[in-house]
């Protein structure tokens, strides 16, 4: 249904709401799928556990793939599952053209494949090209061969500095803490050059100077084509490609500018050089026809450059890291997408939106706090501030209802269905992000938001799996919150996901404009109409007063505590602290 003939109800047509609108961005007509689709990131060891190892793995993904198309999302994305020493969870790939027996084998791959398809779901893999694992059987190769060597030209090796080259080639540091250089021994047994990893020690970065390194990725691109992917989430898309000489850098790897985002002028990331490989990979994604797509993990600064990543020979979409972290804060959520869809539309480009990721402290947790989450993105600890539960899940849902209405595509990371917070009583022998280790503590890491999946709340371990304890512990919370004790009542959470989503898809709202509704758009709330659907989100901490007259399509609130759908909103009528509303609105710009 296009946005121009959603239905008006008649009350609304008699009385036309008028106030002055900011136009932003034009409903989108250009076709592609992508541009306006609901992907859902699956983390295949924390998804479902078939096999009874405590580990989830790909046939667990299949059986419970039918739960997923009650969610009428697109796509699935799924993190790494290639083989793999797990020293990153799977981040770490010692062999991109097959399955780690953990999860399964190649034939599992194409079964998950086949009931994707028959569900009508999309499937598209993590692509890992920025480093492999140490393991990886050219990594091992480079350490046998010499310096100066074509196999340790496949990654960036270099003397160190000093008399005796005991200093690291340069100061640069990794993503993980630590130095972002380990030195080898050689095969002689003397100490020898250092290797380059923006990551952990175990994941050596690949030299994007090198033709092998063009050609491996390019037949693996072709591998997972071939076996119908619809296309790659392309990890750390931004620092494949490294400065020149490898110039000192005052920060950390992933940057010292602002909110975990790289100082725009660091080295290892946004090398013009890049673009040049992923217009490459467009033109093999294009001989499979036009429906395969790249996305880019891309953590660019400031906002405007992200678009260099999806001009229309380069890649289809990018993550929206800075809607990620704008919080509930409405003046730079409103900044955020503005710039977000000016500078994409530029480019023709369609936006994404996300609120939740196997990397950060999952939303409903976040939006637990007055004020920010105490260390965002690094975990949160027992003896940090704890987050109230109840107040995260409500404002979470007021989060991904308001994120739901956006034009453009939207990721969702598994379990926020279901308002999961973060496991936060883990074990510290149990913390298994090399974070954890690499910093001695000081940073957690990301294990808080990767608990294994709440299923069935009769069964062991929440219906995660029947074998072993889960890798990680579930908190107490995760049997109340269980998929089969949601899905039998129309207030949970993930009755409310699957309203909002259903409603989303009938509206188009995907594909839709967005003005600003300069009227409700204050200090605590904002509001923009997405062709006839107003959306509301009021962050205050006094309710709102609604628009008089109007139709309600969604509530963030439970329809017993709130409002419910077709419920006509009378003069004076609240929109509480934390909650978010859609209208059906016919609105008139007083400014012509
Ligand atoms: C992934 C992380 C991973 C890192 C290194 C990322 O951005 O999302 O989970 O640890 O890349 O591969």
């Amino acid at each position: 249904m296009s946005v121009d003939s959603v239905l008006f109800s008649p009350a609304a047509l008699a009385s036309p709401l008028t106030g002055p609108l900011t136009p932003v961005h034009p409903a989108d007509h250009i076709p592609g799928w992508w541009r306006s689709a609901v992907i859902y990131q699956v983390y295949p060891r924390s998804f479902r556990d078939l096999n009874g190892d405590g580990i989830g793995d790909l046939a667990g993904i299949t059986a419970e793939l039918p739960r997923l198309a009650e969610l009428d999302i697109d796509a699935v994305w799924l993190s790494p599952f290639y083989r793999s020493p797990q020293r990153d969870a799977g981040y770490d790939v010692s062999d991109y053209c097959d399955v780690d027996p953990l999860f399964g084998s190649l034939g599992d791959f194409d079964a998950m494949m086949a009931e994707a398809t028959r569900l009508g779901m999309r499937v598209i893999v993590d692509l890992v090209p920025n480093h492999c694992s140490d393991q990886h059987p050219a990594f091992q190769a480079a350490l046998t061969a010499p310096a100066g060597s074509p196999e340790r030209d496949m990654f960036i090796f270099r003397d160190g500095r000093g008399a005796f080259g005991e200093e690291p080639p340069n100061n640069w540091q990794s993503h993980f803490g630590g130095s972002a250089w380990t030195r080898i021994t050689e095969p002689d047994g003397a100490p020898g050059q250092w290797y380059l990893h923006l990551f952990d020690s175990s994941q050596p970065d690949f030299n994007w100077d090198s033709r092998a390194v063009h050609d491996e990725f390019e037949r693996v691109l072709r591998f997972w084509l071939d076996r119908g992917v619809s296309g790659f989430r392309v990890d750390v898309a931004h620092a494949l490609v490294k400065a020149p000489g490898l110039p000192e850098w005052g920060g950390r790897a992933d940057g010292s500018s602002s909110d975990g985002f790289p100082g725009r002028d660091a080295p290892m990331f946004g090398q013009p050089a890049l673009h040049d490989i992923y217009r490459q990979w467009r033109r093999i994604l294009a001989e499979y026809g036009p429906d395969r797509i790249l996305c880019a993990e891309a953590n660019v600064d400031p906002l405007p450059r992200l678009a260099d990543w999806v001009r229309p020979d380069e890649m289809h979409q990018a993550f929206n890291f800075p809607y990620l972290h704008a919080g509930l804060d409405v003046h730079r959520m409103r900044h955020v997408i503005t710039e977000s869809l000016t500078s994409l539309d530029a480019v023709a480009a369609p936006s994404t939106w996300v609120l939740s990721n196997h990397d950060v402290v999952r939303h409903a947790t976040r939006f637990g706090y007055h004020g920010h989450a105490p260390r965002d993105g690094d975990g949160i600890g027992t003896w940090d501030p704890q987050p109230d539960e109840d107040l995260g899940r409500s404002r979470a849902a007021a989060a991904s209802l308001f994120m739901l209405g956006l034009p453009g595509g939207a990721y969702l990371y598994q379990g926020e269905e279901l308002g999961l917070p973060d496991g936060i009583d883990i074990p510290d022998t149990q913390r298994q992000d090399p974070t954890f280790a690499r910093t001695g503590g000081a940073r957690l890491g990301r294990d808080g938001c990767r608990i294994p999946l709440p299923w069935r709340a009769g069964e062991p371990n929440a219906g995660f799996g029947h074998g072993q304890d889960p890798w990680l512990p579930q908190p107490e919370s995760f049997a109340r919150l269980a998929r089969d004790v949601q899905a039998a009542s129309s207030s949970s959470h993930l009755s409310l996901y699957k309203r909002m989503l259903e409603l989303r898809r009938r509206l188009d709202l995907g594909r839709g404009s967005l003005s600003w509704y300069e009227d409700l758009c204050t200090d605590t709330s904002l509001a923009f109409l997405n062709g006839s659907t107003l959306v509301l989100l009021n962050v205050g901490s006094e309710p709102l007063e609604l628009p008089a007259g109007r139709m309600l399509l969604r509530s963030s609130t439970p329809p017993e505590a709130g409002y419910d759908a077709g419920d006509m909103a009378g003069a004076g009528d609240p929109l509480g602290s934390g909650e978010t509303v859609w209208l059906e609105i016919y609105i008139e710009d007083t400014e012509g």
